[in-house]
């Protein structure tokens, strides 16, 4: 069978996802295998050449019943494999079977090709506005002695060098069994000399971008956290040793996914390497009756000739199209005021209204009302839970003082965790078995709050409502989404005893369920996901909220890198950063306003700090600033992205956006530390048409764009720490 993009070669059993970019090949094989040929730059007309060689290896097992001793699922390279197939390669799939062996033998049965793609139940996924811009193949692999059927579904893009992957579990038989583990995707690759990026942090120190080279053995990278977490991103890149942000060969992949994820990277006996990336199987369990299926959340997987660049482009622009539903992911965002690092808790409705009337003098678009509105809450040891407002601090109510708000011309935002439940809260006073724990044990606290057991329908349904309430006021332009602590003392109240292994999924199920209804309810509110700063930052949540507070360490100097790192994925309108107060709360660090102020212009800028105390000067500094971000902001929000220089790597860092037409380039570049014999660098550009002629605005002075792209300019150099310096060209 032949689409323009999936083809089905019936002579040889050859698939090929093939688009103006990429090929995806793979091959059923002896004993019906699905064995994987190539991944990478789009072969013209593959002519079915690519057999992997049969020889007889010591140690591998050979197809059941086979005298052929040549052929082995052991080393093959594979689409997906499941454990009991004599393949001693970590598996993408472990079932239990009801006579407790955990055999599988996947053979191939089936496919079908789809134009489009189909919508995702339950889980967030991508999508596209038009059936014309994808295609999408579903094989089906079978178990013949389970009858458990598995749907590989392949998705690939017109527009891109993408392609997305996830797997649906069928069980077709009559007996029930257990998935005790269900990997997205399996990738195997032979004759790689690939290299590692991950992405992982802690919170306030986000996606630190880490290389390392592959060795023999397995490679975790996961999180158990019961989210995506600070502490490793669902993400890796695998990259050839010469790969750098301008050239190279790199294969990215980001899970669309919140919870507990395991990446698996193992290197064979003969340096094959192995890729399986998906939900973590650590405690994970799921019952599977007849009937019943189950489907993993997809991974969408990048494929670049153009080094890490170019991989981000890719992903910037997919995730813009066809992750983010939300309608506002087209529109420039409003620059804000939060006022949680100006006051923390520790606010009055006077103080406020001072800062809404400074922050509107200035220009500021938007006041967000952060931590401590909502019931007796004025430290973290109470109230989440109860969403109703604080009348101590706001006497009039809090759509009372949203319509203050209002009145300046200016949008509001509020605050909430909806997630979470305190000890000392009506919440838990009505509801204590809301609160997830096992019975019978105490629970642990962090920062005095319990996660709530959202995978029971009335537990949602009690947020939803609370929720409903204050957002039907239409009086709130935009919600912070918080999440401030990770999941333990793992329990789902309403389960039996052999399904406590879904807990951690149906968690994030109850999640997802929840955003859906509410922000589907008010998609005329702008949704910021936040994880005590960027701990959840993940395609999952991108894919109900357009942007994300990348991190609770607003240092310039530190954003460098988390900034740096997080535009690895996700792209600009994203990245929520503000400037805020020196010497820094979170590092001490005293920085000029001016580079806090390029750092956090290179995102959605917003502002936190107490504005009331600023010196006369600071104050037209400030508005000097923001009328330019206005000037700049479609640029910054929706141009190209390009990475520069890294501050991982350097005492400096640089970056560029360049508009879609070429026409416009902004360019920021940073020495962290000075010194006394400066050391001379260039930065060179990225991104311009080398045809064309542009004019740096400040200077006059006027560039080729070859120029700026080969020959660069010199970075400043001055005597003190922490410099910054933006130039903004126009094409002439
Ligand atoms: C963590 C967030 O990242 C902060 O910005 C702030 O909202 C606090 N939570 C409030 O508790």
């Amino acid at each position: 069978m032949k689409t323009d993009m999936i083809t089905f070669d019936e002579k040889n059993q050859v698939f090929n996802l093939s688009n103006d970019y990429i090929s995806y090949i793979f091959s059923v094989e002896e004993g019906k295998t699905l064995a994987h040929l190539y991944f990478g730059k789009k072969i013209r007309n593959y002519h079915g050449n690519l057999q992997y060689p049969r020889i007889s290896r010591s140690f591998s097992a050979n197809l059941p019943g086979s005298k052929d001793k040549t052929f082995s699922r052991d080393t093959l390279p594979k689409e997906y494999s499941s454990a009991g197939e004599g393949d001693f390669r970590t598996p993408a799939a472990v079932v239990k079977n009801e006579n407790g062996a955990y055999a599988s033998f996947l053979t191939y049965k089936s496919y079908q090709i789809i134009n489009g793609k189909p919508k995702m139940q339950e889980l967030p996924a991508s999508f596209v506005d038009n059936t014309e811009d994808a295609q999408t193949l579903i094989i089906v692999l079978e178990d013949k002695i389970s009858k458990l059927e598995f749907d590989l579904s392949y998705t690939i893009f017109r527009k891109y060098p993408i392609i997305v992957r996830s797997v649906k579990v069928r069980n077709m038989g009559n007996k029930t069994v257990f998935l005790n583990k269900v990997s997205s995707m399996q990738l195997d690759f032979v004759d790689k000399k690939f290299e590692s990026i991950t992405l992982p942090g802690a919170h306030m120190n986000e996606r630190n971008i880490e290389r390392n080279p592959l060795h023999h053995g397995l490679a975790v990278y996961s999180s158990n956290r019961g989210v995506s977490s600070p502490q490793m991103n669902p993400f890796i890149a695998l990259v050839d040793k010469n790969t750098n942000e301008f050239s190279g060969e790199v294969y990215g992949f980001s899970l669309v996914y919140s919870g507990n994820h395991k990446i698996e990277l193992e290197e064979d006996q003969i340096n094959q390497v192995r890729l399986n990336m998906g939900i973590n199987d650590y405690n994970f369990s799921w019952k599977l009756a007849p009937e019943e299926s189950f489907q993993t959340p997809e991974i969408i997987m990048v494929h670049s000739n153009d080094g890490l660049n170019g991989m981000s482009q890719s992903f910037h622009h997919f995730i813009d199209e066809n992750i983010i539903t939300s309608k506002f992911k087209n529109s420039e965002r409003p620059i804000l005021i939060n006022n949680w690092e100006a006051t923390y808790f520790d606010f009055t409705e006077e103080k406020l209204l001072q800062l809404v009337k400074k922050a509107k003098d200035l220009g500021i678009e938007m006041f967000v009302l952060d931590d401590g509105w909502f019931g007796h809450r004025n430290d973290s040891r109470s109230s989440l839970g109860d969403w109703t407002v604080n009348t101590k601090k706001f006497p009039k109510g809090l759509i009372h003082f949203a319509k203050i708000v209002h009145g300046q011309g200016m949008q509001f935002g509020l605050w909430f965790e909806p997630e979470m439940i305190s000890h000392d809260s009506e919440l838990y006073k009505k509801h204590p078995d809301y609160l997830m724990h096992v019975p019978g044990r105490v629970p642990s606290p962090s920062r005095h709050q319990y996660v709530l057991d959202l995978g029971r329908k009335e537990v949602r349904d009690e947020v939803f409502n609370q929720l409903d309430k204050i957002l039907s006021s239409g009086q709130i332009d935009y919600v912070k989404w918080d999440m401030n602590r990770h999941l333990t003392d793992i329990f789902q109240a309403d389960l039996p005893a052999d399904q406590q292994g879904e807990t951690y999924h149906r968690y994030v199920l109850g999640l997802y369920n929840l955003l859906d209804r509410i922000t589907s309810k008010y998609d005329n509110i702008l949704f910021e996901s936040c994880s005590s700063g960027g701990g959840r930052f993940d395609l999952g949540m991108s894919y109900y909220m357009p942007q994300t507070w990348t991190s609770d360490n607003t240092d310039a100097v530190a954003r460098m890198k988390i900034q740096y790192g997080t535009s690895l994925i996700y792209p600009t309108n994203m990245i929520g950063a503000h400037v805020s107060v020196s010497p820094n709360e979170q590092t001490g660090r005293l920085v000029p306003l001016d580079t806090r102020y390029l750092v956090a212009m290179s995102g959605v800028l917003g502002y936190e700090l107490d504005l009331t105390k600023l010196s006369p000067l600071e104050s037209k500094k400030i508005k000097r600033q923001i009328s330019s971000y206005k000037k700049f902001r479609n640029l910054i929000q929706f141009g190209d992205f390009y990475r520069l220089k890294s501050p991982f790597d350097t005492n400096q860092a640089a970056w560029n956006f360049v508009s879609k037409d070429q026409k416009e380039a902004l360019v920021f570049s940073f020495n962290v530390l000075s010194d006394a014999q400066p050391i001379f660098t260039e930065t060179k550009m990225y991104g311009l048409n080398p045809d064309v002629d542009y004019k740096d605005q400040d200077s006059g002075k006027v560039f080729g764009g070859d120029e700026l792209m080969e020959m660069g300019f010199y970075d400043e150099i001055a005597k003190h720490d922490f410099i910054g310096k933006m130039r903004y060209f126009k094409a002439i």
